[in-house]
């Protein structure tokens, strides 16, 4: 499979690594998960090199994860540092091992080459701030390859159809978007002006009138998206301290390649209102499920005809500035990858 490897990849939610070995599908490997007795999170090819045993079925002792089988252990960097009944250690008796880090409240790991990592996994300056609670949601799996998942998440013309019964309200359908594009990302964005504010704004915002709300759907490339989407009354300031007061959220979607016609889908949302409600927290949560549900009905049907069986060329049309961009941007990027 031709999938970019050079970048921090969400593989769990922080929450779901613990000193108990997990098992996850990772760029069509099978891996293993764990923390170490320091609580780091470690990410190691799952098959052991002996008789290929699947080590999330052993025992973390320590900082080492044993083989079920005949008791190998092995340290974070994938090499074997114990054989039973053998002293001798050979250097090759190792399995792959991925640099890791957190941040987000998701564990992060780099499936590149190690060499290339030039930055720590992406975070946001809201996420831990006073007045900002933060829903971190069930981990997901899309039945659709990461290009067509990536391609929905820059794509807002569907909301007004596939989400006409959840988020899509029907007066943006015909507000042109903006698209934009810089080194590391792609920004698909509108401002409807004078609108009715959404049930949700309603709500939580507490708007007595029309708003002027927006949609800046941001994808940083080459796998994670980042939704802002907010309310002020009608007519008042733009500037970011005026839209953090009123009604905003940021949506993130981390996705990772589970195989070819799979993702690992990992989302949370900040919010700056209803603070620590967990009642809130939950409602939401139940409330993005459904649209996701929306989402994934259709990509399975789309990567039965298209990732599965032999389809006609796509047509593109005025709606898909943001998939020309995705495309050319992942293809570029897949390109100087597979160069060096
Ligand atoms: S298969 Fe893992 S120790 Fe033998
Ligand atoms: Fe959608």
């Amino acid at each position: 499979m031709n999938w970019i490897r050079d970048a921090w990849y969400a593989v769990a939610r922080a929450d779901e690594i613990s000193a108990k070995p997990l098992a996850r599908t990772l760029f069509g490997a099978p891996m293993v998960l764990f923390r170490d007795s320091a609580g780091a999170a470690v990410v190691l090819s799952e098959v052991c090199p002996h008789k290929s045993a699947p080590l999330s079925l052993g025992e973390v002792v320590g900082d080492h994860i044993q083989c079920p089988y005949h008791g190998l252990m092995f340290e974070r960097s994938g090499a074997c540092v114990h054989v039973p009944g053998q002293q001798q250690i050979p250097a090759s008796l190792r399995v792959a091992s991925w640099p890791c880090a957190e941040s987000l409240g998701l564990v992060w790991a780099w499936p590149g080459e190690p060499a290339r990592i030039t930055d720590a996994p992406p975070g946001h300056a809201r996420h831990g701030a006073a007045g900002w609670t933060c829903l971190h949601g069930t981990p997901l799996i899309f039945p659709a390859a990461i290009e067509r998942v990536l391609d929905n998440l820059v794509d807002p013309a569907h909301t007004s159809f596939v989400h006409r019964r959840t988020i899509g309200g029907s007066d943006a359908a015909d507000v042109p978007l903006q698209v934009s594009e810089s080194a590391d990302q792609i920004v698909v964005q509108r401002w409807i002006d004078g609108s009715e504010p959404v049930p949700v704004m309603r709500r939580h915002g507490r708007f007595e009138a029309k708003v002027d709300r927006w949609q800046v759907y941001a994808l940083h490339l080459p796998n994670l998206s980042v939704v802002d989407f907010g309310a002020v009354p009608a007519g008042t300031a733009r500037d970011e301290a005026s839209r953090d007061r009123h009604y905003r959220t940021y949506s993130f979607a981390a996705l990772t390649p589970r195989d070819a016609h799979s993702t690992h889908y990992f989302w949370l949302v900040l919010r700056n209102f209803a603070p620590g409600d967990a009642a809130v927290s939950a409602e939401m949560e139940a409330a993005y499920l459904a649209t996701f549900a929306e989402d994934m009905e259709l990509l399975e049907r789309i990567e039965k005809i298209r990732g599965v069986g032999e389809a006609p060329p796509e047509t593109l049309l005025a709606i898909d500035g943001g998939t020309v961009r995705l495309r050319r941007a992942l293809a570029a990027r897949l390109a100087e990858e597979t160069q060096r």
